[in-house]
């Protein structure tokens, strides 16, 4: 098997982070080489937020949890993680050093698609580096909220499509084999 599928199958979900950071240049270099993927019409409607600032996220983190946990019943897909957020050492960013927020310009129809590729591209680009990387969900509310939105510094008619977080694993995932099975599918030939 050629190793480019190698990666993608290897890839797993980081949530264990050394204390080591990332350099802004390597940051910079992940996002250039991520937003290499195809868009609706071209429009490659994304911009960035990057927090490396590890007490402002753990600061996210308790905004995120009391938010979600205040309104359940208006987020049912979050309820199975009630203990989670209830932990006061659960931090949803897993202490990692650096947080990419990709935002998708409303104004071109297929901005949530395109900017989720480039979120998947920031986990294999992590992969092959030797990076962890982890999508935060439980980061959808706080980074969708326009006061949150305006503080970042994102035009209103940008909305969250990802919060990705970055950093060494705490594990090295060199020789490891992905533990997740694929689920059985269907495949409709026609
Ligand atoms: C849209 C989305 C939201 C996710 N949100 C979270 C999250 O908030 N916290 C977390 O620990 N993992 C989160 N994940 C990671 C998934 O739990 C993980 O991808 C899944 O368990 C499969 O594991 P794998 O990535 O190792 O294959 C999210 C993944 C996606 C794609």
């Amino acid at each position: 098997m050629n190793t480019f599928t190698n990666l993608i199958k290897r890839r797993i979900t980081c949530r264990n982070f050394s204390d080591q950071t990332l350099s802004r240049q390597q940051l910079q270099d992940l996002i250039h080489a991520a937003v290499w993927v195809p868009s609706g019409s071209n429009n490659q409607p994304w911009r960035f937020v990057v927090i490396t600032d590890r007490n402002r996220l753990q600061h996210y983190s308790d905004v995120a949890k009391a938010a979600w946990l205040a309104d359940l019943d208006a987020a049912p897909h979050i309820r199975q993680y009630e203990t989670f957020l209830k932990d006061p050492d659960y931090n949803i960013f897993y202490n990692a050093p650096a947080l990419i927020i990709v935002y998708g310009d409303t104004h071109s129809y297929w901005h949530v698609y395109d900017c989720s590729m480039v979120a998947y591209n920031l986990h294999l680009l992590a992969e092959d580096q030797g990076l962890g990387c982890c999508w935060i969900g439980f980061g959808h509310n706080i980074f969708a909220d326009p006061q949150v939105k305006s503080e970042l510094g994102v035009p209103r008619h940008y909305q969250l499509v990802a919060p990705v977080i970055l950093g060494h694993p705490a594990v090295s995932s060199e020789h490891r084999n992905n533990p997740n099975q694929r689920k059985p599918f269907e495949i409709h030939w026609i």
